[in-house]
């Protein structure tokens, strides 16, 4: 292996940040505010995400994850939980060829496998159809709760026969649902909130974090683009000094 001299380190690439994840959040109250159902602000919403996935590649972005249905979502009406479902399928069967043209990867993490058997089969179809893609990889957080993905781990542990002193970092971060991808450098949350909400937990250990009171729906390639320059400007120093 050879490694990177500092001077390579230091130069405008590190800056970048290479996994970027994102709570999307606001949809409702942008509805809300133009006296719209709640429908209307995750339709709005959609065409944010759009214009994220197209915008990332072109900002250095290796992966985006975004955070589209928690597993604490289901407390929503049925009607709200239905149409965000339908919202997904509208997504992955507009834009699944073009992702596919663009090289992107699709990647999900959370229990997905518990959502509707349709949605179910249209996400297990792009993930096959993205598999050797070797652009940007999008992660879709589905059916997703970090403590629920660390309770996975640890039972995978024991289901793997891991003794005590095998139960490591690395042991767990291989049984995460994220396990291969970067740690994420970058969190973004918009609508003024300011809570990981059980969102990469693990994984957000030494991110940075940037939080907009953009809404959602109103979040696009500019602001993604600014959050980064935001994140350029900030020091990482891992616990070091
Ligand atoms: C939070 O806004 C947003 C969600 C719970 C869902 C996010 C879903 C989308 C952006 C649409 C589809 C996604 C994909 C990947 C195609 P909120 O409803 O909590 O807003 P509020 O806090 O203002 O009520």
């Amino acid at each position: 292996m050879t490694v990177a001299p500092a001077s390579d380190l230091a130069g405008s690439a590190a800056s970048v940040p290479r996994h970027v994840a994102i709570i999307m959040d606001g949809n409702g109250r942008w509805a809300k505010a133009r006296r719209l159902p709640r429908m209307a602000g995750h339709k709005a919403g959609m065409e944010s995400v759009r214009a994220v996935v197209r915008a990332a590649p072109d900002l250095g972005i290796d992966v985006l994850t975004l955070y589209a249905f928690s597993s604490e979502n289901w407390k929503r009406p049925q009607e709200e939980v239905g149409f965000l479902f339908g919202l997904l399928k509208t997504y992955l069967h507009a834009e699944i060829a073009e992702l596919d043209a663009k090289d992107v990867r699709i990647r999900v993490i959370g229990q997905w496998r518990l959502l509707p058997a349709d949605l179910v089969k249209l996400i297990e179809g792009a993930i096959d159809r993205t598999r050797n893609n070797e652009g940007l990889t999008l992660v879709l957080a589905l059916n997703y709760g970090s403590r629920d993905e660390l309770v996975r781990a640890a039972r995978a542990c024991i289901a793997d026969g891991l003794s005590d002193d095998e139960v490591t970092e690395e042991a767990i971060e291989a049984r995460l649902d994220t396990a291969g991808l970067p740690a994420p450098d970058l969190i973004v949350r918009t609508s003024g909130e300011e809570r990981l909400s059980n969102f990469l937990m693990w994984q957000s250990a030494y991110a940075e974090f940037v939080f907009t009171s953009t809404l959602w729906p109103d979040f696009g390639a500019e602001e993604l683009a600014k959050a980064c320059e935001t994140f350029a400007a900030r020091e990482r120093r891992y616990g070091g000094l």
